[in-house]
């Protein structure tokens, strides 16, 4: 029903929306998930026609992904190096036969970015950076970590082909490749659209 109200245009709100995910996942989803919202909003400024790809760098329970399936015809691929939030992906896709979603159980590194026509990246690597920002018993905080995610991560933004979309959340410009031209933000300033020059 959650996802046919969507389609519908009836937005529900976060904790409606997170009771499809185990209990422990519900209490993460305000810092580690994409609210409902915005993620709407993130996809409708990422896909022109239902032929695009879009790219979520580290798509956690998947629900970037899944919402912005449903909002859109085009196809979402989720990347997310920790295998079971993949599974537990998968089994929401199933479950609420979510056909233009994909989950991918792999590191971001080893990804072919000019696959796609268009990337969302929610600040990834801060729980590298950040004691309090742990999502489970495999989080490290290391700062080279984190640095070295965010260098491969411009490496990758540097590969797309000219005309990508990119749109952030929680992401500081500087953290954005001087090849991307920034284009617009939402009202608080935490949603970022660029598009690569
Ligand atoms: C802040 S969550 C964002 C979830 C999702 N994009 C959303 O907006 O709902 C970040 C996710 O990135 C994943 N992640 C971090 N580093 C990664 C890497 N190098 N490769 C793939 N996934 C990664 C983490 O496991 C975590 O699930």
């Amino acid at each position: 029903m959650i996802f046919e109200n969507l389609k519908r245009k009836k937005i529900c709100s976060d904790s409606g929306f997170d009771k499809i995910y185990p209990k422990t996942y519900q209490d993460h989803s305000a810092r580690h998930f994409t609210p409902v919202k915005i993620a709407i909003k993130a996809a409708k400024l990422l896909v022109d026609s239902p032929l695009d790809k879009i790219l979520d760098i580290g798509s956690g329970v998947g629900k970037f992904c899944s919402i912005g399936a449903t909002v859109t015809d085009a196809h979402f691929y989720g990347i997310e190096k920790r295998k079971t939030l993949i599974n537990l992906s998968n089994k929401i896709k199933r479950q609420y036969k979510i056909k233009n979603a994909h989950f991918i159980n792999n590191d971001f590194t080893k990804i072919d970015f000019k696959k796609f026509n268009g990337i969302y990246f929610f600040n990834s690597f801060h729980e590298h950076f950040d004691e309090s920002c742990v999502l489970d018993e495999t989080s490290k905080v290391s700062l080279s970590a984190y640095k070295k995610y965010h260098q491969d991560l411009i490496s990758k933004l540097n590969e797309c082909e000219k005309g990508t979309k990119l749109v952030t959340f929680h992401t500081f410009k500087n953290k954005i490749p001087s090849t991307y031209q920034f284009i617009d933000m939402n009202e608080t300033g935490l949603l970022k659209f660029y598009i690569k020059k």
